[in-house]
């Protein structure tokens, strides 16, 4: 029995979910008869390699599962399981399916999850109630979890015991088994539940229905290594593993070739890319070296950790080109005793000499951040250091986060002793810098000629276009629609609190230049 069939063998049918609701204890009841979804299992990182698995091709037994039968897909959370989404949808519509996007009307809808705070959770649980209305009206309908929370075994157990309406359960490395899943869930009368608690792989020609055709989303890594004390997500996503620079580069000249504008790089670490090689010495900055050769306008990448930031990257960062000088580099806390316990392994000096090597090679740069308030245990004077960390990089605009603790990550075992009236009024504090600093920003660009990438126009004005600079801010200008999908200069005339409003002046002549 290979990898493959070991654990597709663990794929299990429940018992009627009556019988499952009989077994108090449903961690017991999986023991028993199945090792998956388990964090204890995924937060391992064993010395086995990577598989690789070039050669995805749907079984032909699959293909006209979805004849006549409609998706649809709600996605929850980062822009990588955007992504996952535009994948699963690309494996629907090879099976024949059709997407819509009136769920009364899907034959099969699924929930791509997050598990990165509570609230997202409560979101789904929320939804998933909600869904039993459409169960009842249309009996063969399948409802479908996958996503995050699905690698986790106690949201498994409440769906089980909770939504016995759900018909499938799948996790983050099964998206790839989406055929073989929905077969089973069509033959059989219980929940289908199939949760590989693995490091993962690397499978290559999956199929993708890209939900846009301006700006495209491509993985250049998976999963992460890093165990942030807080964070779920090496556990819902496996080990950091990097797909080969040649089906990335070769993934960028075709959407290149099909006219997309702007490609965002994503990875849950991308500045850990390429350490899991074993064959060559190939980094972050020898990708976006060949990357900025290639025609197309604006090349992003979605996140960085500080750490693994290297000088390298920053020299070809700062040739500019269709590299954005926009860097979005979570720092969570600037309390140096904050960072040690979220094992973020910098520190505040270590980030402001970061800071510091980019804007001296990029000096237009925009950055953006990541900060989480209200850790346990942090105290009014190691927020305040949060705050002037804020001020002094000066950072354009950051995600802001209660902390929220995480079931089976090391934090979550702390005593999180810090009222929640405080931690909400650390928030809006830390908010309004956030605030000031991001229309400070804004207002400096009145007067300024900024390229914009039409996306689209405005919901209630069709001559009103909006479009995104290359630091990603959004921009208002009256055109015409001809101009959705191409890249023009626009004069700001006025900062908005969180937009510009501006001229239009000219067409961008679309030709990168190689500096
Ligand atoms: N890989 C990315 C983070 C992805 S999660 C990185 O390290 O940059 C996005 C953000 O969610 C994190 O940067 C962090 O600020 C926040 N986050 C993660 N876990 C959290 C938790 N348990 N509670 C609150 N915020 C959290
Ligand atoms: Fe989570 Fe840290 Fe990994 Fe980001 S680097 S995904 S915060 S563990
Ligand atoms: Fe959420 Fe998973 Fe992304 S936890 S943030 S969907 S990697």
């Amino acid at each position: 029995m290979n990898e493959e069939q070991r654990l597709a063998s663990q794929q299990v049918k429940q018992p009627k979910t009556s019988e499952a609701k009989a077994e108090k204890d449903y961690s017991k009841y999986f023991e028993k008869v199945f090792t998956a979804p388990s964090l204890k299992d995924a937060k391992k990182r064993g010395k086995e390699d990577i598989k690789y698995h070039k050669d995805f091709a749907i079984d032909e037994q699959f293909l006209r599962m979805g004849e006549g039968r409609k998706f649809y897909i709600r996605t929850y959370g980062c822009q990588m399981n955007e992504h996952d989404t535009e994948v699963m949808a690309g494996i629907f519509m090879q099976l024949g399916y059709e997407s819509t996007e009136d769920i009364e009307s899907a034959d099969v809808v699924l929930l791509n999850t997050c598990a990165i705070r509570e609230n997202a959770e409560n979101k789904v649980f929320g939804e998933l109630g909600f869904l039993v209305k459409y169960k009842r009206k249309n009996p063969e309908m399948l409802i479908g979890v996958c996503g995050c929370m699905s690698q986790e075994e106690s949201v498994v157990n409440k769906i089980l015991k909770t939504y016995p309406h759900v018909d499938m359960v799948f996790g983050t490395h099964n998206i790839h088994r989406l055929p073989n899943i929905l077969q089973e869930a069509y033959m059989s009368k219980e929940m289908v539940i199939e949760v590989w608690s693995k490091e993962g792989d690397v499978i290559e020609n999956l199929p993708k229905k890209r939900l846009g055709s301006i700006k495209a989303w491509v993985n250049i890594m998976y999963g992460c290594d890093k165990f942030c004390t807080y964070c779920i997500v090496p556990y819902t996503r496996g080990k950091e593993r990097s797909r080969r620079p040649e089906e990335i580069i070769a993934e960028v000249r075709e959407l290149a070739a099909q006219g997309y504008k702007e490609i965002m790089l994503l990875g849950q670490n991308v500045n850990a890319y390429g350490k899991d090689f074993e064959d060559l010495h190939y980094r972050l900055g020898d990708l976006m070296d060949e990357l900025r050769k290639i025609d197309i306008p604006r090349i992003r990448f979605t996140t960085s950790h500080p750490r693994d930031f290297d000088d390298q990257l920053i020299e070809v960062l700062a040739q500019g080109g269709n590299l954005v000088e926009h860097i979005h580099l979570p720092v969570q806390s600037g309390s140096n005793d904050v960072l040690k316990i979220m094992a973020r392994k910098y520190t505040r000096e270590h980030f402001l000499q970061l800071v510091d090597k980019i804007k001296v090679a990029m000096p237009n740069v925009a950055l953006t951040t990541d900060i989480i308030v209200g850790y346990p245990n942090e105290t009014e004077e190691q927020f305040q250091e949060t705050l002037e960390l804020y001020r002094e990089v000066g950072f354009e605009m950051a995600f802001t986060y209660i902390y929220s603790p995480r079931e089976g990550t090391p934090a979550a075992k702390m005593v999180d002793n810090v009222p929640e009236e405080v931690k909400k009024q650390r928030l809006q504090r830390l908010n309004a810098v956030v605030a000031e600093f991001s229309s400070a920003a804004l207002k400096q660009l009145e007067g300024e000629v900024v390229e914009v990438l039409v996306e689209g126009s405005s919901k209630r004005r069709d001559d009103v276009l909006a479009g995104y600079t290359r630091k990603n801010r959004l921009v208002n200008f009256e055109g015409p629609t001809e101009l959705v999908g191409k890249l023009v200069k626009v004069k700001v005339i006025e900062a908005k609190s969180h937009s510009l409003m501006g001229e239009f002046i000219e067409q961008v002549k679309e030709k990168v230049e190689l500096v």
